[in-house]
């Protein structure tokens, strides 16, 4: 190694090795403990020398992993951003979703539930709930709990927001029926038939089946893969239409994982302010985040105009059921929706999610699902590389899926039923826009481990579409 401190040399050969590829994106580095016995440095030398490339956003560590070379998003060929802005209008969804759903393929392109591995998280999850249901309840059975849900799990749920910078009583939550209840109920809170709302295109399937029923106008905000809803089309649609509220995912959208900057959370929020607009927050992909978990767009509120929802779905269990909403100025109207919509959410489950948190197995649990989402991640990039087409994909630093756009004259959508009889299960483009747009594009998930039969359907994607 040449002149100067050593950990400046030792930081340049690791720079060189990552720039000529001896280590690719994603890889692993050589442990500390070999760089150290290698280049006959101290442990103090070797640390300083990763952390300062870690500063310069080339290599990332995963706790007991090691130190790994990170994505470069602009090494990659992003997906194209729409532009184009058209009127609103009201939704009308396709069957596909249901077929989708009975299959519960959303996330999944072979989906087996009996072949996956209960992890360490949800066999300590079915402990505390078991304890909870075996607990002696009088005749608790015979009485419906409070329509705001268990107060021992809102005051989890309002201190594990707390670690994120946002400050809510357990009184400002309200328990629901997964993150799908808590979207409805904000809608129905703040909006009325006929009304307009904004939301990211690409965007949630299962938020245009909302404003569809509720009989909604919608008017699509393009949005980037990697920096989520554009604000300068969000204030030129606000400046034409009257729009009441925009459903907005801060933190990894999904189809695309995109992650708004801080800059365009505040821009959110002054363009809420300046237009009178009810923002509803999707942070449902927030607790999985592969790198920082970037704080709520409701820690920034300044007028209570923000409805954050969420639930435990990708981040624990779907099967959970389990949400929660915090309503901001609408929160007494959301918390009588509630009880209309669903009177009250069974107390034995809240209370086993309540002690699961509280025995920090929550915390234990993300940080190994995090490091397992990395790795499914990194597989999925890694097959993605090998595909002799050519297409354009996303690098999200969380949610569960990659966005994935192919030639101009592919139609996903075409393929969904010759894949289907091959038992692979397709979520096409088109289910993100209510405006037929995206149908070159595929979601794919990262969120279930790379098995041989998964494997072989992503082999064989490239193959039938292009
Ligand atoms: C962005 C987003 N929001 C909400 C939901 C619905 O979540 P839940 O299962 O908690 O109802 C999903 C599920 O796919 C989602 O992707």
């Amino acid at each position: 190694m040449g002149s100067g401190f050593l950990y400046q040399s030792l930081e340049e050969w690791l720079r060189q090795g990552i720039k000529q590829k001896r280590w690719g994106a994603g890889e692993k580095l050589p442990s500390i403990r070999t760089l150290c016995a290698e280049k006959q440095l101290s442990k103090a030398t070797v640390m300083h020398a990763l952390q300062r490339l870690e500063a310069q956003g080339l290599v990332e560590a995963r706790p007991k992993a090691g130190y790994f070379v990170k994505y470069q998003p602009e090494a990659m060929t992003a997906p194209s951003i729409t532009t184009e802005i058209k009127a609103p209008r009201t939704v009308n969804s396709s069957d596909l979703l249901l077929d989708i759903m009975q299959r519960s393929a959303a996330f999944d392109l072979c989906p087996n539930p009996t072949g996956e591995q209960q992890s360490q998280g949800v066999i300590d999850l079915n402990r505390c709930i078991g304890r909870a249901l075996r607990e002696p309840r009088g005749g608790r059975h015979q009485y419906y709990g409070d329509p705001a849900g268990s107060e021992t799990l809102r005051a989890q749920l309002s201190q594990h927001y707390a670690r994120r910078g946002l400050v809510q009583s357990p009184d400002e939550f309200c328990i629901t029926s997964g993150c799908q209840h808590a979207l409805f109920l904000a809608l129905m809170a703040c909006c009325k038939a006929g009304d307009t709302v904004a939301v990211e295109s690409p965007g949630f399937y299962g938020a245009m089946q909302l404003l569809e029923q509720l009989k909604l106008k919608v008017v699509e905000i393009p949005s980037s893969p990697a920096t989520g809803m554009d604000m300068e089309s969000l204030e030129k649609v606000l400046q034409r239409w009257p729009v009441k509220a925009c459903i907005v995912s801060p933190a990894f959208s999904t189809p695309s994982g995109s992650l708004m900057p801080s800059g365009a959370k505040e821009q959110l929020i002054q363009l809420a302010n300046k237009y009178d607009l009810a923002v509803i927050e999707d942070d449902i992909y927030a607790d999985t985040a592969l790198s920082a978990i970037p704080d709520p767009l409701k820690a920034i509120d300044t007028e209570n105009r923000v409805i954050l929802c969420s639930s435990f779905s990708k981040s624990l269990s779907r099967d959970l059921r389990l949400g929660w909403i915090s309503g901001g100025r609408w929160h007494t109207e959301i918390s009588r929706l509630k009880l209309v919509t669903q009177l009250s959410s069974s107390c034995a489950i809240q209370e086993g999610v309540a002690r699961f948190m509280s025995e920090g197995r929550f915390l234990s649990h993300l940080r190994r699902q995090r490091n397992l989402l990395q790795k499914n991640r990194d597989q999925l990039i890694a097959e993605l590389q090998n595909w002799n087409c050519d297409v354009k994909f996303s690098v999200p630093e969380g949610g569960l899926a990659i966005w994935v756009e192919f030639p101009e004259e592919v139609d996903t959508l075409n393929y969904y039923h010759a894949l289907l009889a091959q038992e692979i299960v397709i979520t096409p483009g088109t289910l993100f826009s209510i405006s037929k747009k995206y149908k070159n594009c595929l979601r794919l998930s990262f969120c279930h481990s790379w098995n041989e039969q998964r494997k072989n359907a992503l082999d064989m994607l490239p193959v039938v579409l292009v």
